[in-house]
């Protein structure tokens, strides 16, 4: 447990009503299909088969953190604004070289357990997160990597449904590209990332699980417009534009130009902050400092004014401690623009 999470635990109180109708402290709820189908933001009729089943499979009980837990939440993210974090961008890559040789090295010792593909900032730890403006404690902690099951068997059954190859920018350890290959073993897959560790994991993944995933380095600052994908393939990115900051323009620019049909990010949208909200603003300036994602969808919204792009869905999600890394955003290029 970290301190901060120690800090809240001290100050946590037993359940009690609040008169003004705010969440009650302490309050356990769950998020169920009507929950996340509200958290998607359609009905719960359209929640996919796949996602009902991972829904009902995994445990999604939490407890709504209010009064001086709340309070001790805040003073936490506003205490390590003040700290040293680290920043996205180049500096970074030695760190995700290290991180995804971590994630072979285990892989290969379990013997190709696909569950040892999960980076380290998804694996089990009952991690404080960020859900419908409230900070909120899960019972479980899985509670976030099933909610990224959730999101993968969403894309895959909605906006990639058609696609017959798919293609993932920033990838890391491949474990989006695995979960797709074995839901849908009918497509083919890559992933590119700018780490060769990377490349390394897709390799021994395709081999020891026997899924038609392949790896290719690519750097989404620079990205190399001769590395063509199909026609009409379908491109995600989970927490991967996010390490771009500002710099996203010839990231955007290659996407366009690869015409694909389907473009679907789990990403941070920093323009959906609401800058009144106190929630909002930690989360916010946390995003900032850490030198996160900011414009992309604005960028995408004034490419839709021009008739060059279509934006078919934004939706946020959930969030980590300090700021909201899971909002959906789905758009395609217009053909012919
Ligand atoms: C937060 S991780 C996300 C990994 C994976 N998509 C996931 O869902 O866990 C960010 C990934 O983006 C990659 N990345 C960061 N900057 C990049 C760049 N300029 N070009 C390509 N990959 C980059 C990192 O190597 C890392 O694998």
């Amino acid at each position: 447990m970290h301190g901060l999470e120690r800090e809240v635990e001290r100050n946590a109180r037993p359940a009690g009503v609040d008169e003004c109708g705010a969440p009650r402290e302490g309050e356990t709820r769950t998020l169920d299909i009507e929950g996340f189908a509200s958290l998607l933001g359609i009905t719960p009729e359209s929640v996919p088969a796949r996602c009902r089943e991972i829904i009902h499979a995994a445990d999604f009980d939490y407890e709504v953190l209010g009064g001086r837990a709340r309070d001790a939440i805040v003073l936490g993210v506003l205490q390590a604004l003040e700290g040293d974090l680290s920043v996205a961008g180049p500096a970074r890559i030695e760190a995700w070289e290290n991180g995804w040789g971590d994630v072979l090295a285990r892989f290969e010792a379990s013997g190709g357990r696909p569950e040892e593909l999960w980076p380290h900032y998804l694996r089990p730890e009952r991690r404080i997160v960020r859900l419908d403006g409230e900070y909120v404690r899960p019972k479980a902690g899985t509670f976030e990597a099933d909610f990224v099951r959730v999101m993968q068997a969403w894309f895959s059954e909605t906006f990639l449904r058609d696609v017959r190859s798919v293609y993932e920018f920033g990838c890391g350890p491949g474990h989006n590209l695995v979960a797709f290959a074995q839901s849908r073993p009918d497509r083919s897959y890559t992933g590119l990332d700018w780490a060769t560790a990377s490349q390394k994991v897709l390799a021994k993944v395709s081999s020891t699980l026997d899924l038609d995933i392949a790896g290719r380095r690519f750097d989404m600052l620079h990205p190399d417009t001769s590395c063509a994908v199909a026609p009409d393939a379908g491109i995600v990115t989970f927490g991967a534009l996010e390490q771009l900051g500002t710099s996203f323009g010839p990231m955007l620019d290659y996407l366009r130009a690869a015409n694909p049909a389907m473009c679907v990010h789990l990403e941070p949208v920093h323009e959906l902050y609401d800058p009144e909200s106190l929630f909002d603003f930690v989360a916010a300036r946390y995003a900032e400092k850490r030198g996160y994602l900011r414009g992309y969808l604005s960028e995408l919204r004034a490419l839709e004014q021009r008739g060059q792009v279509e934006i078919l869905h934004v939706k946020k999600h959930l969030g980590s401690l300090y700021h909201d890394g899971w909002v959906s955003l789905a758009w395609r290029p217009r053909r012919g623009s």
